[in-house]
């Protein structure tokens, strides 16, 4: 974490879990386990019908709520998707864009995300961009090259201007629910390349200033180590997300030092 220059952020990402009944219980114990994040902005992304159930829930807290997919259309035909203009009309702040989950079982493309983060830069969302690599990939060393190209093609035609509310979520896929988390070395080299890429495309200051997440098994017990790197400014958190007191150590891990 660097909270001199940029944001400190703790994103749960909840999938497709939890009732409305749930969503009211956790709130309230997460609100008596994190009665102040200091330093940390806290989000929770959650299914699109549960925004206004989680928007109640979170109104008399900091808990900043988000959706997990937007479509890249400002309006019209097409059946079952939500637009960017449906989402800040109810008042949801963030939104998750690129997803493994979603490139892997709904088809979506870098071209898509590059689309929906346009889409969602210029509706006044912030967009957590998720790029990561897979264990094949890894394994044949080439990892950084693929996350350049995914940055890049996501980030493609979009000028400085519009950059600047974006937040990045760098998720191995080898890591996402699989219990297998990145060493904070391994999450903080991509980490800092992806920052690299950030400073050649956009320049210091917008290099500086992004947040760039760490996502794929993070928990209450690997928390305060991946957060202590300099690059890695707070996670994407899905399954310890669901569990309050869980995620409430997670917060109160990226709120140390934090007077
Ligand atoms: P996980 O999921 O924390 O359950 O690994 C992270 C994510 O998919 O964003």
């Amino acid at each position: 974490m660097n909270r001199k220059y940029r944001k400190t952020i703790i994103a749960g990402n909840w999938k497709m879990n939890l009732l409305a009944s749930q969503v009211k219980l956790f709130a309230e114990s997460l609100k008596t386990l994190v009665p102040k994040a200091k330093w940390c902005e806290t989000v929770v992304c959650v299914p699109y019908v549960m925004i206004p159930a989680a928007l109640k829930a979170f109104k008399d807290s900091r808990v900043a709520v988000g959706a997990e997919n937007v479509n890249e259309n400002p309006k019209g035909a097409y059946t079952g998707e939500v637009s960017t203009a449906m989402l800040t009309d109810i008042g949801a702040k963030y939104v998750i864009i690129g997803h493994s989950e979603r490139r892997q079982y709904y088809g979506e493309t870098d071209f898509s995300v590059n689309a929906k983060l346009k889409a969602a830069l210029e509706a006044g969302l912030s967009p957590i961009l998720c790029v990561g690599e897979s264990l094949q990939q890894r394994e044949m060393d080439v990892t950084n090259e693929f996350i350049t190209y995914q940055v890049k093609a996501a980030l493609a035609d979009i000028p400085v201007e519009k950059i600047r509310r974006i937040v990045i979520a760098y998720e191995p896929i080898w890591a996402i629910g699989t219990g297998k988390t990145a060493t904070s070395d391994q999450a903080e080299e991509v980490c800092g390349e992806i920052r690299a890429l950030i400073r050649k495309l956009y320049g210091a200051r917008v290099a500086r200033a992004v947040s760039i997440l760490y996502g794929g098994s993070m928990n209450e017990k690997n928390a305060a180590e991946l957060l202590s790197k300099p690059d890695i400014d707070g996670g994407l958190i899905g399954g310890a997300s669901l569990v309050p007191e869980k995620f409430a150590a997670i917060i109160n891990a990226a709120n140390q030092d934090g007077e």
